[in-house]
């Protein structure tokens, strides 16, 4: 019987695209419906985890989920460390937009006079990096990977840089799996096993084996 596994467990999860303001009406954003976090917040709460989901869209409201809606990717490194200190496991399906626009107009940017226009970026800090680094004995930290070449490879490589426990592979170039489909196609990828292919499946199920993996992680 499903049920109980993650009684007493906090887990926060990250959902959809950052966006990052260039003047108060126009911003920057990577493409994500946060179908992938929902359901991973849905399957978590399935299994009696206090979840805290940190989320840029407002999707459907879910049962016994803590939800907290940020913007920037900024905002969302500070609220996800703040919740991360008495978790137990961190899962980041966010997109999250790796640059922002160096400067924000105060006001909106006009035509006038630009025939060319040149937005400058500078770096974000990277959520899954600094939480990888900064977690203890006992907590548990799962990444994500959208790729359209090389998958297993650069994910293998996300997962020892970014320090994470499971690392998430997603194939975006495959147009079965991916962005706004209810479908998804992964490779898990951990510290200790073989890359496990997971078929295509509905998000729902997906999210239930990664938290299948986690538990036994934690057990
Ligand atoms: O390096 P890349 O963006 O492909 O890594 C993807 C993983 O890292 C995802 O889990 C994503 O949520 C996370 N990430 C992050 N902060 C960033 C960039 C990515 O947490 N600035």
């Amino acid at each position: 019987a499903r049920g109980g596994e993650l009684k007493g467990k906090k887990i926060v999860i990250t959902a959809g695209g950052t966006r990052e303001a260039l003047d108060p009406v126009r911003y920057l954003t990577n493409r994500s419906s946060g179908k992938m976090g929902y359901a991973l917040a849905q399957a978590a709460a399935e299994l009696g985890a206090m979840v805290v989901l940190i989320t840029t869209t407002k999707r459907e409201e879910l049962y016994g989920v803590r939800e907290i809606v940020v913007t920037s990717t900024r905002d969302m490194h500070a609220t996800v460390v703040q919740e991360f200190s008495d978790a137990d496991i961190f899962i980041s399906s966010a997109a999250v937009s790796d640059y922002r626009p160096a400067s924000q107009a105060e006001n909106k940017i006009k035509k006038v006079g630009h025939e060319n226009l040149t937005i400058e970026l500078i770096q974000n800090p990277d959520i899954l990096s600094d939480i990888g680094h900064i977690k203890k004995a006992g907590q548990i930290v799962v990444g994500f990977a959208a790729e359209t070449q090389n998958v297993l490879a650069s994910a293998q490589k996300k997962l020892s840089k970014k320090n994470a426990d499971f690392l998430i592979a997603n194939d975006v170039s495959d147009v079965d799996g991916g962005f706004d489909s209810d479908n998804n196609k992964v490779t898990i990828l951990s510290r200790d096993k073989d890359p496990e292919k997971i078929e295509l499946l509905p998000k729902i199920d997906i999210a239930r084996t990664i938290l299948d993996r986690v538990v036994k992680t934690l057990a």
